[in-house]
């Protein structure tokens, strides 16, 4: 059976955050040819053209991991009705230098969660700009705006509520097979 190995990739830094807890409790929503890592953001600098030629360890160590991936997902707050800078840094970096866009290619999917009503549309609106251009086939549906209230995880960092959980299987059969479409093995 083919592996699939898929980058994680969170756009909060927050200790506690919603947003990576939710990605770890969908990556256990996953088959088991599926297997997520997160990917490191916290200890990039801030993207900068001059360190093109020259980038940092943390730089290409997330680089090295994206090229390696067989997919990607994007779990990631809205901040001021974007995505956080956080976030666009990361991208940033590993699209760079010209010509050496490590995300091209890679069949990405996306999810939200906030303690607003608005679940992070917005935010999921920006980000299919910023990965069309990157040439990142991004899944369109089913769009997931989750809004997080106390008690959506319960002890074992699981969803909690059986029917959001059953929303978010759906969400990653879709996902699946998405990455199946995109690469075929
Ligand atoms: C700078 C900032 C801007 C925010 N803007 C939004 C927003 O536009 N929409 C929204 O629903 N929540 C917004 N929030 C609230 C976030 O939904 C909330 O902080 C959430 O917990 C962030 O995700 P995390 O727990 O993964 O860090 C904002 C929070 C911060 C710190």
């Amino acid at each position: 059976m083919s592996q699939y190995s898929i980058a994680l990739v969170v756009g909060s830094l927050r200790r506690g955050s919603f947003n990576r807890q939710l990605g770890r409790a969908v990556a256990k929503l996953a088959p088991p040819e599926f297997s997520f890592h997160e990917v490191r953001v916290d200890d990039l600098p801030l993207y900068n053209q001059d360190d093109d030629l020259a980038p940092g360890e943390a730089v290409k160590r997330l680089k090295t991991e994206i090229a390696a991936a067989n997919g990607l997902v994007f779990v990631t707050p809205e901040y001021n009705r974007s995505i956080p800078g956080v976030l666009k840094n990361a991208i940033d970096h590993a699209s760079r230098p010209y010509g050496q866009n490590v995300w091209a290619g890679k069949p990405a999917g996306m999810l939200g969660a906030s303690v607003g009503a608005p679940g992070t549309s917005m935010a999921q609106q920006h980000l299919p700009n910023i990965l069309t251009y990157l040439d990142v086939p991004t899944l369109g549906q089913p769009e997931a705006f989750l809004q997080v209230n106390e008690g959506f995880f319960d002890a074992a960092g699981s969803i909690a509520n059986a029917g959001t959980k059953a929303f978010l299987q759906s969400w990653m059969d879709r996902y699946v097979a998405w990455v199946n479409k995109i690469t075929p093995r």
